[in-house]
Parts: structure tokens; sequence; C-alpha cells
């Protein structure tokens, strides 16, 4: 449920000259029915080491090395969840009372590059930014045409395992000013990753790395992710269904035209595993547990499936096929 739409806040721009352009998706941030449901499913079943907690807003945050969490999953209630001093974190009255897209998280290149847009977004008139110091990334939170929250964040340092250690029990988020003086220019992001797999899973996630919306908005929706994000349009796309990439190249967001504007949410994620075998094992084991599987798709090099998460949530597992030569 929205609370209003959001496509008026962009009604009046026409920018050419993308202001964002983030790397790549990094997280999908959800509020589930149950969060004991939710890990079940994403860390025993799925494989997602389960990195932090905040049991504060019963919260869980979920990474095998990709990035500090490719998953962030919030226990929705219809009450609002309060910090030890009594400030509201969680106002259930506006979010958070269902099961929904909290919000997706975008990785920029570095703080520089993010305070730069900021910047350059206000000067556009943007005014629905709030923005947070995260200890280990700074971020920018804006809705899309449609509602949906996006964050855009930058790391700000590079052990972020060891920062999830130091972390415990403490509050980690608070407000953050952006400034162009002294916004540190250098990257952050992890260049590339060794999984570390939850052992006993049977599935072996690798990384999140692409959502898919669905929209009523298909036109305002796409041009904003195209003309203010800075996401680029790849081969494959059509009138009723875009494939967005970053500036790594990868698809790392998809729009899906709807009819019925009740239908334009979240509507799923792309879970890359890391060999075809995996895949195959993981589709018997999910059917085996009573997941259903909804669509299977071959080509262009990959092999994929999707399944529902215990929220109806849709998840596509997908690894690329092996040429047996
Ligand atoms: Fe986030």
């Amino acid at each position: 449920m929205r609370e209003r739409s959001t496509v008026e806040l962009y009604d009046h721009l026409v920018v050419r000259n993308p202001v964002l352009r983030p790397r790549r998706l990094g997280h999908v941030n959800l509020f589930v029915s149950s969060l004991a449901k939710a890990r079940e499913f994403y860390s025993e079943t799925c494989g997602f080491v389960e990195i932090f907690e905040e049991p504060l807003i019963t919260a869980a945050f979920m990474s095998n090395g990709n990035t500090h969490h490719d998953l962030g999953l919030i226990e929705a209630s219809t009450t609002d969840r309060v910090d030890k001093d009594g400030k509201v974190l969680i106002s259930a009255a506006q979010r958070g009372s269902k099961a929904s897209l909290n919000h997706l998280g975008f990785e920029m290149d570095n703080e520089k590059q993010l305070v730069e847009a900021y910047e350059n977004l206000k000067k556009l008139g943007v005014k629905a930014m709030r923005t947070i110091d995260h200890g280990l990334a700074h971020s920018v939170y804006m809705p899309d045409p449609d509602g949906n929250m996006l964050e855009f964040y930058a790391d700000v340092i590079d052990d972020w395992r060891s920062f999830w250690k130091d972390s415990v029990g403490k509050t980690v988020t608070g407000g953050w000013q952006p400034a162009l003086e002294g916004a540190d220019g250098k990257p952050h992001y992890p260049d590339s990753f060794e999984p570390d797999i939850h052992p006993s899973s049977p599935i072996k996630s690798r990384r999140v790395t692409c959502a898919t919306i669905a929209t009523s908005n298909f036109k305002a929706m796409l041009d904003f992710y195209l003309n203010v994000v800075g996401l680029e349009l790849l081969p494959g796309s059509d009138a009723r269904h875009a494939i967005l990439a970053g500036t790594t190249g990868e698809a790392t967001l998809r729009l899906q035209k709807v009819e019925d504007p009740k239908n334009a949410a979240f509507s799923n994620m792309g879970i890359e595993l890391g060999q075809a075998d995996t895949l195959v094992a993981a589709k018997a084991y999910l059917r085996s547990k009573g997941y259903p599987i909804q669509k299977e798709e071959n080509g262009d090099g990959q092999a994929s499936f999707l399944t529902m998460d215990p929220d109806g949530f849709g998840v596509w597992f997908y690894a690329p096929t092996t040429n047996s030569h």
C-alpha cells in the first residue's frame, strides 16, 4: 500500500545527464511477516550467512562476502519500533506494517560521487531525500515515481566484517550531513570475493544481483531510472519489460509492466549460484520442501528458475550453463 503517488516529485525534471550512476544493486531490504521464517529460508535454505542482527527493530542482515549485506530483513509490525531512548525508528503508520519492500540499495563508486549527485538532485529541486550515516556507508534515500524507496550508498570503510563485529549491541545509525569538502573520492566497495556460504545449506547462493519492480507507470518509471538514476538499457528489453544495468554492466534492475496499479510493487530478486549443478540441486531441494517452482528458463549461457519465499516474494536462482566439450 502506498500513502500517495510520488510521480509528481519528478514531473518537473527534464534530466538528460543522469545524476546518480550507481555501480550495481547492493542489497534488497524487505519487511517480512516472520523474521524466523525469513531466516530459515534465506539463511538455512538459501545459504546466506547472517552477519548482523538488530534486535531493537527485529532485523537480520545477511551476506556471503559480496558486500556488507545482500539482504536486510525486518519483521513487519503494526506498532512503532522505538530505540532505547524512545525515538521512533520505524513508524508502523507509514510503512512496515506488513510484508513489503523496505528499500533497494544501490552501490555508488565513492562518497564524493554520492555527495555530488546529492547536490545536483537538490539543485534540480528534488526534496524527498533523507541522508543517513550507517557507519560503514553513507546513504541518500529517495523514492522512485511509484513510491518504491531507493537507497544510494557509498562505502566509507574497507573492512565491513570488523565493523559488524565491533557494532554488536550498539546503535550504528545516525544523521549524515553530506559535504563536498572532505568527501572521500576513494572507492571502498569489495573488488572481488570468495563466497563464504552457510556450511550446512543445501543451496549455494553467492549474491543478490538484481531486483524486479512491477509497475503500471512503465514509461515514467523507465524515464526516471534511465535519466535521473542513470541506469542503462540492456538488450532483451521491450515495451513491457526493461532490463537495466549500472556501471558494472550487469543486469541490476528489471521493470515489468502491469496493467493494474494494485499489482505495482517489488516483485522478485535474482540470486546467483556458482554452477549449473548447484542450480539443479537447489531446485530439487526446494521442491522437496514444498516451495513452488513457478518458471524455468534456459538460454544466453545461463539457466534459472523462479520460486517464492515465505512471504510470496519471488526469487530467481540462476547459474551459468557450462559447455561440455
Ligand atoms: Fe539499506
